[in-house]
């Protein structure tokens, strides 16, 4: 008897191919049965629905949320079981606890505890809170740079150069993978290509990847994906460029170019991902978009505060409105929100993407899926955070038919799984891990919006993480089945 039988659905197995009706068994936490299936202890029936490989979100800055937010609510009602942790450069090890642990990321992992140093002592700790869904980890630059040198800077010297390779060896050895970069923040912004090349070169001995917000994603996009490829190269990694876009009405269009050096690199050999979050606005921490000598205007009247210590009031409106209400100047409104206590752990929402940007990309057959969400839920996060994944299958695929069913899951299962060495997982098939989520192709849809972020969708039933339910008819059942991963091997502790 199976522990669960999922009954008369459309099985989309995540390769790509038409679905097929069928029944999936599930027992010990492992798809026992695919096509017919004997009777489970319980039955689900999903008549009219698709079942999936539950998705990846490939690019999470959840390390902290797994302590504040251990149910991970907010990614498993999306149909998420799986998160790589530790993009763009900040990753909640290697750390000093005696440090401000969330000093590099500014916020963005809030939430950490536990005197932990390394990636075992995370996993450890994350798995005492029972987390609701899976995380597989990345090892930042930004993070393992303050590390070793502060916020020097400057290029390190061979000493530090040598410590910083060698935390990034540690955590790769302990199941991170790749090496992340965040190359517009500080202060991953000061260090030059050589040194990235020689960190990420510490990735090539485990076959895991670089990843990489990349140094410029506006003006300069096309020299900075000239850089990402070339550190790719040069340390014989998997490149994969985080959140393409470009970035500023003077720059829409260009992701058709970069696209295209991607494309002639991957043609000649050279491999290359990438991953898009399905919006026009993008979200971070306002301090590093503004030079506080001279703020730019333009950004500015384009900017709505998401979550801001310092002024409660203003999250969830727009810079441009609160100016206008005061009858003050936006660039000294900016200047007093980020130089107020606090001012630099405001996070903004700033719309600077071209809708027909994201079309672009989700054409391209190797742009997989990442949200990029901020798990700051005590201001208006951007609606990414809670809508990502059903925004694909809503308006992407179903309503600009930009992608077809089987390929949109594709890009958000097997495929982020092959890349990113998550084992045994992204595939409906005999032997892989029950991670799975059930859904109506017809009414799936995201709920969370700029005025109402913190909106779980529509139209997901079923979510099952590692043989367990975690989500079942709109209700959270709190299995807390979720398991640290590591790359190309099995979770930590089995
Ligand atoms: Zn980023
Ligand atoms: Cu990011």
């Amino acid at each position: 008897m199976n522990d669960i039988t999922i009954r008369n659905v459309q099985i989309l197995d995540g390769l790509g191919g038409q679905s097929f009706a069928g029944e999936v068994g599930i027992q010990d936490g492992r798809i026992t049965e695919v096509g017919s299936a004997r009777p489970g202890k319980k039955e689900v029936d999903g008549k009219g629905q698709y079942l999936a490989p539950g998705f990846i979100d490939t690019h999470s800055h959840d390390d902290g949320a797994f302590f504040r937010h251990p149910g991970m609510e907010f990614k498993l009602a999306q149909g998420v079981t799986t998160v790589v942790a530790g993009n763009c450069g900040f990753s909640a090890v290697p750390i000093d606890p005696s440090v401000d642990p969330s000093r590099a990321s500014g916020g963005i992992l809030a939430g950490l505890e536990g005197s932990f140093t390394d990636l075992e002592g995370y996993f450890e700790a994350v798995l005492d809170k029972k987390p609701g869904i899976n995380n597989m980890m990345l090892v930042g630059h930004n993070t393992v740079r303050t590390l070793v040198m502060g916020m020097a800077k400057r290029a390190p010297d061979a000493r530090e150069l040598g410590m910083m390779k060698s935390h990034v060896s540690k955590t790769l050895e302990q199941g991170a993978c790749g090496f992340s970069t965040g190359l517009i923040y500080r202060p991953g912004r000061w260090s030059d290509t050589e040194e990235v090349i020689a960190l990420a070169s510490a990735a090539n001995e485990f076959g895991a990847l670089y990843t990489t917000h990349m140094r410029n994603e506006g003006d300069h996009l096309i020299e900075a994906v000239d850089e990402a490829l070339r550190i790719g190269r040069e340390s014989e990694v998997h490149l994969h460029i985080s959140h393409h876009k470009s970035a500023g009405p003077a720059n829409w269009g260009k992701v058709g170019d970069s696209l295209a050096k991607i494309d002639a690199a991957l043609a000649a050999g050279q491999p290359v991902t990438l991953d898009v979050y399905p919006y026009t606005a993008g979200s971070g921490r306002m301090i590093e978009y503004f030079n506080l000598d001279n703020i730019s205007r333009e950004l500015a009247e384009v900017i709505r505060i998401a979550s801001c210590p310092a002024y409660r009031e203003y999250e969830g409106r727009m810079l441009k409105d609160i100016a206008a209400q005061q009858q003050v100047d936006i660039c000294d409104l900016t200047l007093t929100i980020l130089t107020a206590p606090k001012g630099d752990r405001t996070i903004c929402i700033q719309f600077i993407i071209d809708e027909q940007d994201i079309a672009t990309n989700l054409a391209h057959k190797d742009m997989m899926v990442g949200s990029d969400g901020i798990p700051d839920l005590k201001g208006k996060p951007h609606p990414r955070l809670f809508g990502t994944f059903p925004r694909i299958l809503a308006k992407y695929v179903r309503e600009d038919g930009i992608l077809s069913l089987p390929e949109a899951v594709r890009r958000m299962t097997s495929l982020s799984a092959q890349v990113f060495g998550i084992e045994g997982r992204g595939q409906i098939e005999e032997g892989y891990w029950a991670d799975l989520v059930l859904f109506d192709a017809a009414t799936v849809k995201d709920l969370a919006t700029y005025d109402e972020p913190k909106t779980e969708p529509a139209g997901i039933s079923l979510v099952v993480i590692n043989g367990n339910i975690g989500l079942q008819d709109g209700q959270h059942q709190h299995a807390g089945s979720g398991k640290m991963l590591r790359f190309k091997n099995s979770a930590y502790g089995e």
